[in-house]
């Protein structure tokens, strides 16, 4: 298959792409670099021995996307392509929806211009918002609490329109869990810019000497030790999730929604304890207030990924600590340390 993978030189994406090309697709990876170092494409390629197409372009860009499309052959996109800071889409909604909204319409216009309807769509499991029961399910109504989310909610809303005005589009949905760890080569990795908002890239930074200290937002919730409880998910899981969906569209006409989680849920202690193993050096830290809009519990039902795409996750929470670790112990400014 020929793949077009959006937001390719991020984090998730850059995953993807490489378990896309070991897989045997051809890949062409498509990404403006607002979010992601040129060096994490030249890491692709030295990862992949192959001189992976490489196209610096904005999904908002009808004539670049045609110019891509025009090439020819494309079977499928997987797109990564969005912004994903929830506090910043407080500040800056226009941003997030024009480019996470008004990017994946004008990327599917072109897509359907082009005859390609086949998308996997990177969408998050912020959607669900604070749902009453867990583990969360499919089936649980969704209730977006940040403009961010919101534009996953919207696009996936699309997503079903386009596909009931068209049959012929086969589209997946994969709201993703918290996405963790790194290649294990240690060749590419989360490369956030930037003090760190999610935890375990700050635990990185506070291992490898470039943060003091981590704040435990909240240790009074109801919960074991006190602390907010999350799926974590070895990022590899995650992008061998992506062929699974990919294979099931090959099967399967239609719009497919689908949970990706392990379906554990870990403390945040529970996180710096498997750390402190991973990298054998402890962490400090010090119990801070709890964090606006923060979840207490989220993890996943994955139940319906495993019975329908037939994927499962393979990585524990050590797995993920030691593969994150050899990134950034080798790479302790990240993408930073590479020339591009
Ligand atoms: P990332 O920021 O590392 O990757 C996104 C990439 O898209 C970046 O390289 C960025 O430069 C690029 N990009 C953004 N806007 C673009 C545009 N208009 N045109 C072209 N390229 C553009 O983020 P990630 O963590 O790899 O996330 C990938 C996707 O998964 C996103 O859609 C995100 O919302 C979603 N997601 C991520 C998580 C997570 O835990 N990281 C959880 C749920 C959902
Ligand atoms: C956040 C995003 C979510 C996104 C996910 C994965 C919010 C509200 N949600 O989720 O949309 O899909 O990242 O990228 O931002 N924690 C600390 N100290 C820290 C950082 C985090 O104690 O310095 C705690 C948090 O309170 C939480 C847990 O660690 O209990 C995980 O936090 P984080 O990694 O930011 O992920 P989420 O909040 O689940």
């Amino acid at each position: 298959m020929k793949t077009l993978v959006t937001g390719g030189a991020g984090y998730i994406g850059s995953h993807t792409a490489i378990e896309l090309h070991d897989a045997g697709h051809e890949v062409v990876i498509l990404d403006n670099h607002s979010n992601s170092a040129r060096a994490a494409v030249t890491a692709l390629r030295s990862l992949t021995r192959h001189d992976l197409p490489f196209v610096e372009c904005d999904i908002r860009d009808a004539t670049a996307l045609d110019g891509v499309f025009s090439e020819g052959g494309f079977d499928a996109v997987v797109h990564f392509a969005a912004l994903k800071a929830v506090g910043e889409s407080t500040v800056e909604p226009l941003r997030y929806y024009d480019n996470n909204v008004a990017g994946t319409a004008r990327l599917l216009d072109r897509m359907a211009a082009h005859g390609i309807k086949t998308l996997v769509f990177s969408s998050s499991a912020a959607v669900y918002g604070n749902p009453a029961a867990m583990p969360i399910n499919e089936t649980c109504p969704p209730d977006p609490q940040s403009p961010y989310a919101r534009t996953k909610l919207i696009v996936e809303e699309l997503l079903r329109e386009l596909q009931a005005a068209d049959p012929d589009w086969r589209i997946s949905i994969l709201r993703y869990f918290n996405a963790v760890g790194a290649h294990a080569s240690g060749a590419i990795g989360e490369d956030p810019c930037g003090v760190p908002n999610n935890l375990l890239p700050f635990i990185a930074q506070v291992a490898v000497g470039r943060l003091e200290r981590l704040s435990v937002f909240g240790d009074d919730y109801p919960t074991p030790d006190g602390t907010g409880i999350r799926d974590y998910l070895h990022v590899i899981d995650l992008a061998q999730g992506h062929l699974k969906a990919l294979d099931y569209l090959g099967r399967n006409k239609g719009v497919f929604v689908h949970n990706l989680g392990t379906g554990k849920g870990r403390s945040v202690l529970d996180v710096v304890r498997a750390f402190e193993r991973a990298c054998g050096r402890s962490i400090p830290h010090r119990i801070a207030g709890r964090r606006a809009g923060d979840v207490v519990v989220s993890y996943a039902d994955p139940t319906k990924a495993r019975d329908e795409l037939g994927w499962t996750p393979k990585y524990d929470l050590a797995r993920i600590c030691t593969d994150l670790w050899r990134w950034q112990s080798t790479h302790p400014h990240g993408f930073g340390d590479q020339k591009a």
